[in-house]
């Protein structure tokens, strides 16, 4: 496995850009929302018609198919990721875990509409509070658990509020957009690692990650660790010069 320092983490994951974001609001609950985008197509409105997808292939296959439109049920795709078992000699081998910091590894692009990812939490490994830029973000449990901290989003005076706080268990799936506010997830056990299954729809690679004493936002590139197990080059793109915050989320 290669080995990252966190001084090079130090060199690249630098801060870039500092913006105020405008106040909204923030819910207590993220269970039984439905997508406001429009009516999904009947065949995939219903949550409780879903038969449990039979393997992680299975459910890729289905996430397909509910995506092929652009109005989704967000309760429909929650119950469904929800309804997978997770079996770890199906997602083994995109599990790539980093020692100093969680990673993100790209299943399945999902025709555009979607990245499916496994992300790995080490012990005690945990994100900064960020948004979604406005996508749709599901988060499913495939082993240990993660604890979800729900933030407001900052308001004048830069004060965060927090506002729940879940955690999540083995095929338990939370969901979150950014009207529902901003979120913190951790691996807090210090025993055990986590793994955790995301959708994001559409698809996004910057997103705006927050310092819970200031409000001040930074946008964050958002980068894969690995894509379809395989590692990724790492480093700083060329390209990017000046583009270098990286957050996962
Ligand atoms: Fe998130």
């Amino acid at each position: 496995m290669e080995v990252i320092s966190p001084q090079v983490y130090n060199n690249c994951y630098i801060q870039e850009e500092l913006m105020d974001i405008s106040s909204g609001p923030c819910s207590s609950s993220i269970n039984g929302i439905t997508s406001s985008t429009g009516k999904p197509p009947a065949k995939y409105s219903d949550p409780s018609t879903i038969e449990p997808p039979a393997s992680l292939h299975e459910l890729i296959a289905r996430l397909h198919e509910v995506f092929e439109s652009d109005d989704i049920s967000v309760e429909y795709v929650q119950k469904l990721m929800t309804s997978y078992k997770s079996n770890r000699k199906e997602w083994k081998k995109y599990a790539k875990f980093d020692q100093f910091r969680y990673t993100r590894n790209l299943i399945d692009a999902g025709n555009g509409k979607f990245n499916l990812m496994i992300l790995c939490w080490n012990e005690g490994q945990g994100s900064s509070i960020h948004s979604h830029a406005n996508s749709h973000c599901f988060l499913k449990v495939i082993d240990g658990k993660v604890k979800e901290e729900l933030f407001e989003w900052p308001d004048s005076e830069g004060t965060m509020k927090k506002c729940a706080e879940n955690e999540y268990d083995k095929d338990q799936c939370a969901y979150i957009n950014d009207s529902l506010g901003l979120h913190r997830v951790e691996n807090v056990s210090h025993i055990n690692k986590a793994v955790t299954l995301h959708l994001y729809s559409p698809p996004f690679d910057v997103c705006q990650c927050f310092d819970e004493r200031t409000g001040k936002a930074v946008t964050s590139k958002v980068t894969f660790w690995s894509k379809y197990g395989r590692r990724t080059p790492f480093g700083r793109n060329p390209d990017e010069a000046g583009c270098c915050v990286i957050e996962n989320n």
